[in-house]
């Protein structure tokens, strides 16, 4: 087993969550952080233990040799640049979402990792949560049959009392209401479909509310998913909401169908006009605490360890969800035209 020294780009509210996370792991270890502040080394490893340097200049933290990857939670225009940079340097990469907000820079990045021959993992946590790890157990064992539709909808009003509201309401940083959040939702759904996309049909608008006046861009959409294999879907991504924070979840196959933690099996013979009950941790929260970082994080030590891609959030997998992200953006920019996942530039 080897160790992984760790340096974090950005020390916002994502990096204390992954700070954690990584440290929880059995091989990896923060031993530095970038930041555009003056930071104390002493006060930094009191906080988070061990010893950490903190660099003001990205490229002194990527020329140190101990470092082996680099963890990116900076602003979402930075990304493209600084992972371009690890890769160059021989780092592996943890990238937070979205990868980038244009489909020429998550290539550039996804190009540069391959061609220096580095590892990537995308900050899609999601696809480890106990939710979406069970949800996909059960489809798996064939419990829904075959699936033909699917909707998973991310639901979180991101208003000024949320700390990236600052930034996420420029169109250059919060992108789409897609990029900035809804990625979330539209990539677990591709995870439970299991196919690849051939269409997406894309609508936006945004709350008249005075509270989310700031965003530069529509800050809810409905992208209608036509999935290769015939199936259909829906992901809606809304963050100018007013309510509790809700992921919801609603498949439906030729054996049974599932409502974010219930579901009804003909395999089991349960009873058709009531819900059975799945005990798992649902996704409740926009807390970066709550997120499942630390079992992403241990698959991609995990991964380092056997010489194999990240599974589930590599950087080529996680493109694929972007390109689906970029489709809808440029179908909802030309009122819903249907775009085609081959017609992307
Ligand atoms: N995967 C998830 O669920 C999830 C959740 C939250 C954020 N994110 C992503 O993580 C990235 C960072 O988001 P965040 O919520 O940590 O935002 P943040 O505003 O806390 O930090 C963003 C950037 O601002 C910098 N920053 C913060 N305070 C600063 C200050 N006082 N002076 C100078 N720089 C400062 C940080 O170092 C970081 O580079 C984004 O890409 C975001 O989309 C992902």
């Amino acid at each position: 087993m080897n160790k992984y020294n760790v340096g974090i780009i950005g020390y916002g509210w994502a990096a204390t969550a992954h700070i954690e996370a990584i440290n929880k792991t059995t091989q990896g270890q923060v031993t530095a952080i970038y930041s555009s502040r003056k930071l104390d080394d002493a006060e930094l490893s009191a906080k988070h233990g061990g010893q950490i340097k903190s660099y003001q200049s990205i490229d002194a933290m990527l020329s140190d040799p101990s470092i082996h990857v680099v963890d990116i939670t900076s602003y979402p225009s930075q990304h493209r640049d600084q992972a371009i940079a690890a890769a160059n340097a021989k780092k592996h990469i943890i990238l937070e979402k979205p990868m980038a907000n244009s489909l020429q820079e998550v290539r550039e990045i996804t190009a540069a990792a391959k061609s220096n021959g580095v590892q990537g993992c995308v900050c899609f946590e999601c696809r480890f949560s106990n939710q979406f790890t069970v949800t996909k157990a059960l489809i798996d064992e064939g419990l829904l049959g075959s699936l033909h539709y699917g909707e998973v909808d991310y639901y979180h009003g991101i208003g000024p009392w949320y700390g990236q509201f600052r930034w996420n309401t420029g169109k250059k940083d919060g992108g789409s209401a897609l990029l900035t959040a809804g990625c979330h939702a539209l990539d677990a759904l591709l995870m439970m479909m299991g196919s690849e996309v051939e269409s997406v049909s894309s609508f936006s608008t945004r709350s008249s509310s005075e509270i989310f006046k700031p965003y530069e861009y529509d800050t809810s959409s409905t992208t209608i998913i036509r999935f290769k294999n015939g199936a259909v879907g829906k992901s809606a991504a809304i963050v100018d909401c007013l309510q509790p924070y809700y992921f919801h979840t609603h498949l439906c196959g030729s054996q049974g169908s599932l409502l974010d933690d219930k579901f009804h099996s003909m395999k089991l013979h349960t009873d058709k006009h009531a819900w059975s009950k799945l005990s798992m941790k649902m996704l409740d929260s926009g807390d970066v605490s709550d997120h499942p970082y630390q079992s992403q994080f241990q698959a991609f030590f995990d991964a380092l360890d056997a010489g194999k891609p990240m599974p589930l959030t590599s950087f080529e997998e996680s493109q694929k969800s972007f390109e689906v992200i970029f489709a809808a953006d440029k179908s909802a920019e030309q009122g819903g035209r249907p775009v085609k996942i081959s017609e992307l530039a």
